[in-house]
């Protein structure tokens, strides 16, 4: 079954612990948390203190994606807050395999993520044997509500080859404009975890689940 994961971007920030009590009644999800530090994407969202308190709430695993300049601060930093997946941007470092190793003794599951424009070739195929989670970006990092990028369709077919070809393990997690319309083409392309923000938290009766199941 795909996982979904909704993205608390698009929440009620006022009112989270309802939004996320509503969440509760539905299996199967992650709790997507986009962090952003101003700097690696033009847009700031939320650290430790509330991710300690909405922690405090949720059944979910957390799904933390880091759109961040310094990951590895944000590793150390956030060690103890009960993140399952930690993914990083492959932009943002250079030693990416020195990384790698160090998340593995931290996180229960690693993720890579690529920018839109950055090719899967970027990746050497021994990474993807470490990783737990590939994420493909189909908006540019930032913000919740822009609009799909069809092309990103294709990236996953290639990307499902390579895990096939290889056998490898990762999960392909696709963030950013997903909705009822495009999430049947990435599951059939191979994805098999889909964060969506606006999509899910625009229902206007809070009615959740019945989004995730147009979504499934
Ligand atoms: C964008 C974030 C996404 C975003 C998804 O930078 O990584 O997780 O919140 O939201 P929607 O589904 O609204 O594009
Ligand atoms: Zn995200």
């Amino acid at each position: 079954m795909v996982t979904i994961s909704p993205s608390l971007l698009s929440a009620d920030f006022l009112d989270l612990k309802t939004d996320l009590e509503r969440l509760n009644s539905v299996d199967n999800l992650w709790l997507h948390l986009d962090i952003m530090d101003g700097h690696f994407v033009p847009n700031l969202t939320f650290g430790a203190p509330v991710i300690n308190k909405l922690n405090t709430v949720t059944k979910h695993s957390l799904d933390a994606h880091f759109m961040v300049t310094n990951p590895d601060f944000y590793a150390e930093a956030f060690r103890d807050l009960g993140i399952h997946n930690f993914t990083f941007h492959w932009e943002s470092i250079t030693h990416h395999d020195r990384f790698i190793q160090k998340l593995k003794e931290i996180y229960p599951s690693v993720g890579i993520s690529l920018n839109p424009s950055t090719p899967l070739s970027a990746i050497p195929k021994y990474l993807l044997g470490k990783i737990d989670l590939v994420l493909l970006m189909s908006v540019n990092p930032g913000f919740g509500g822009q609009k799909f990028i069809p092309e990103i369709i294709d990236k996953v077919i290639e990307l499902d080859k390579i895990r096939f070809d290889h056998k490898f393990n990762f999960q392909i997690q696709v963030d950013g404009g997903i909705n009822d319309q495009n999430a049947g083409y990435l599951i059939q392309a191979g994805a098999n975890n889909l964060v969506a923000g606006n999509y899910i938290f625009s229902e206007p009766n809070k009615d959740y689940l019945l989004r995730i199941n147009k979504i499934r």
